[in-house]
């Protein structure tokens, strides 16, 4: 059984509406040899295919995404990268329901809907909030005030996240006190609970250090196994050539949409980060 939701243009939609709680609280024969090798291990897949059809969003008088179509495989790790501004966030909010737009945007999910995760671009945060790890997870987690505490369901939950980012020693600091990267790693823990079928990542690797880096290397390991669907935002070239199945290209229109090896050209990165790009492809 398939069941499939468009997100409506003019609306916040029931996913998106799920989301915004969450957030105040992504042919086989195509693919690399790399990809392919994952393709094969996958067990299989809980994750959603995205559509999107013709996606057009202006802000005032900017054209922030124009006619923007392409889809996301169900299970597949999709990287969107592109310019600063060049609409990757707003594409995301899009699907997150959070911004208004025109055209057509599905989801076609294996069975039952399942839970989307989302991983906001940056944290704006009051270092002086005397605000712990805990209460963080607990806020963006749980759907009871985070003054009454951690629930025993939502304290086992919230450790086995930090645990798996590497933070559960971290649980009573300050976030004020974290670096950047401890920040982000607990961002990306926030991201896992409840368990999502589709994860939407915007720029999850920004100020993770090396060893950060090689927990959301292992991250994606584990989604790629439980064939969850990743949109992943990111701007580090090298490493959605080394861990993404597919790569759209985005300044405020598709450029390219391919595997990494197919996409990731000298030519096209030129036209893709270039203020005036000429060629789609
Ligand atoms: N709420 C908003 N109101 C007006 N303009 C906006 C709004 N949100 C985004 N924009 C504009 O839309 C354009 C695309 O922004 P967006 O954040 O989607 O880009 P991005 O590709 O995510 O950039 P970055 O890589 O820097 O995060 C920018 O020019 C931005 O100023
Ligand atoms: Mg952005």
């Amino acid at each position: 059984m398939t069941s499939k939701a468009t997100i409506p243009g003019d609306a916040q939609s029931p996913v998106g509406a799920s989301l915004l709680a969450k957030a105040s609280s992504q042919a086989i024969s195509s693919l690399n040899d790399t990809a392919q090798s994952r393709a094969d291990s996958r067990l299989q897949v809980s994750g959603p295919t995205l559509d999107f059809a013709d996606i057009s969003l202006t802000l005032g008088r900017t054209t922030i995404l124009d006619h923007v179509t392409f889809q996301v495989r169900p299970g597949s790790v999709h990287a969107l990268v592109g310019p600063n501004g060049g609409g990757k966030s707003s594409l995301i909010k899009t699907l997150l329901g959070q911004m208004p737009h025109q055209g057509r945007l599905s989801l076609q999910w294996p069975g039952e809907p399942g839970t989307i995760g989302y991983v906001p671009q940056a944290l704006e945060f009051d270092r002086g909030l005397p605000m712990t790890v805990d209460d963080f997870m607990a806020a963006m987690c749980q759907r009871r005030p985070a003054f009454l505490g951690l629930s025993k369901h939502y304290a086992k939950a919230i450790g086995d996240a930090l645990e798996r980012v590497g933070m559960q020693d971290k649980r009573k600091r300050r976030m004020g006190a974290l670096s950047g990267g401890e920040r982000q790693r607990v961002l990306l823990a926030q991201g896992l609970i409840p368990a999502p079928q589709l994860l939407v990542l915007d720029e999850p690797m920004s100020a993770l250090d090396e060893a950060g880096i090689r927990v959301f290397e292992r991250l994606l390991d584990d989604w790629r196994a439980a064939g969850i669907t990743v949109l992943w935002i990111e701007h580090d070239l090298e490493a959605v050539g080394r861990l993404a199945d597919h790569v759209t290209g985005l300044n405020r229109r598709v450029l390219f949409d391919a595997t990494p090896r197919q996409a990731l050209t000298p030519d096209r990165l030129l036209s893709l980060f270039s203020t005036h790009p000429r060629s789609a492809a």
